[in-house]
């Protein structure tokens, strides 16, 4: 069995991070999301990986490489434009020949993993088996509608959705869906989509199965859903020190990488602090990932992502709810008249008090 992880796409809602970083690429707790997913795969034991890139190809390839640091082998797979996610199928057949895969979203995170989802797709051979979530916002995603265990209908993000279960980023097909894949139509937002290709294998008489997970999942794709993936794994981390801590108090479930220092501060886990990170006379609050690299100094930062290289310097109040961004700078200026200086790239949002 093999595995595709989907990593092309625009990432239009987490702009302006994405103006220069692929979203699968922007860290929770201090790892890029995709590497959960290659993470989840090789617990499955699947080895043969293969990676849809676009536009933010090279970022991928230098951030995943051949794949030998987490024990799999991973082709690149070029799609031209994002099309769609039956189209990123259809542009894989070669690499995907014959066999059976599980497709993974890129942006996508399942706290409990794949693997008892993929032993069940392998013990029982449908031609395709999906996972399915209970939101509070079903429009947002792929909807299904259930009659018992058969899927009666899935409909791509319904303006009413006739359920509340949602389409979870990980599929597993056989080599059937290369025919549905190449059957149907580009949608309205005009993507080939997989939502209809799995609906054709259902119109068509194939065997797909639900299955409706109870575990935590995410679809990475918004801010606040960035902050709550941070908030859960966090969460599962287990505290430990490499770093120097001077005059500071260290509470909760923390991780200081090595190199970093906290010098005269107050750290409340769950929190992370990267490598060569400086948290001086500052207050990191819980659910925070301080990148590799960042300075806070003089500074109160909660429930955040800063990523590498980014410095706060002396800020009066305390930031709240923010992804700031690499090597991102905010201080107080001493200059008078003083004033708001700004140097804020496209589509960049400032809630000041
Ligand atoms: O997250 C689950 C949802 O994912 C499902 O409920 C939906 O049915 C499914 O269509 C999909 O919806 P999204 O609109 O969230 O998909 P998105 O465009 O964000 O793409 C998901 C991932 O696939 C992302 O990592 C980018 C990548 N991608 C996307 C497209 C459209 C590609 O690699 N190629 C593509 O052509």
């Amino acid at each position: 069995m093999k595995a595709l992880i989907l990593s092309g796409g625009k990432g239009t809602r987490l702009r302006p991070i994405t103006h220069t970083s692929a979203k699968q690429l922007v860290p929770i707790a201090n790892k890029p999301i995709i590497f959960y997913g290659i993470e989840a795969i090789r617990a499955s034991g699947i080895t043969d990986v293969g990676i849809v890139v676009g536009d933010t190809e090279a970022e991928i390839r230098a951030a995943v490489g051949d794949g030998s640091a987490f024990g799999i082998r991973v082709t690149y797979i070029r799609q031209d434009a994002p099309r769609g996610l039956a189209h990123a199928v259809k542009v894989s057949q070669g690499f995907l020949g014959e066999d059976t895969f599980v497709m993974y979203l890129g942006d996508n995170l399942i706290l409990d993993g794949i693997t008892p989802l993929v032993e069940e797709f392998r013990r029982d051979r449908p031609n395709s088996q999906i996972l399915l979530a209970r939101v509070p916002h079903p429009e947002e995603f792929g909807v299904a509608e259930l009659d018992g265990d058969r899927i009666k209908r899935l409909v791509e993000k319904p303006k009413e959705p006739k359920s509340d279960l949602a389409l979870v980023g990980v599929y597993m097909f056989d080599a059937t869906v290369f025919q549905a894949v190449k059957a149907i139509k580009p949608s309205a937002r005009g993507e080939l989509e997989i939502t209809d290709a799995i609906q054709w294998l259902i119109d068509k008489g194939h065997t797909v199965r639900p299955h409706v997970i109870d575990g935590w999942w995410k679809d990475t794709g918004k801010l606040e859903d960035m902050l709550e993936a941070n908030r859960i794994i966090l969460d599962t981390l287990v505290p430990r020190t490499d770093g120097t801590i001077e005059r500071s108090d260290i509470t909760g479930k923390v991780v200081i990488e090595a190199g970093a220092r906290v010098v005269a501060s107050s750290v409340r886990g769950p929190a992370i602090i990267g490598k060569g990170a400086q948290i001086e006379n500052a207050y990191v609050g819980p659910f925070t990932s301080i990148g590799d690299g960042v300075i806070v100094r003089g500074s109160e930062v909660e429930h955040s992502i800063i990523l590498e290289g980014a410095s706060i310097s002396d800020i009066g109040g305390r930031i709240e709810s923010s992804l700031v961004g690499r090597n991102v700078s905010i201080y107080r200026s001493q200059h008078k008249p003083r004033s708001f200086n700004f140097m804020l790239g496209d589509r960049s949002e400032v809630g000041l008090i």
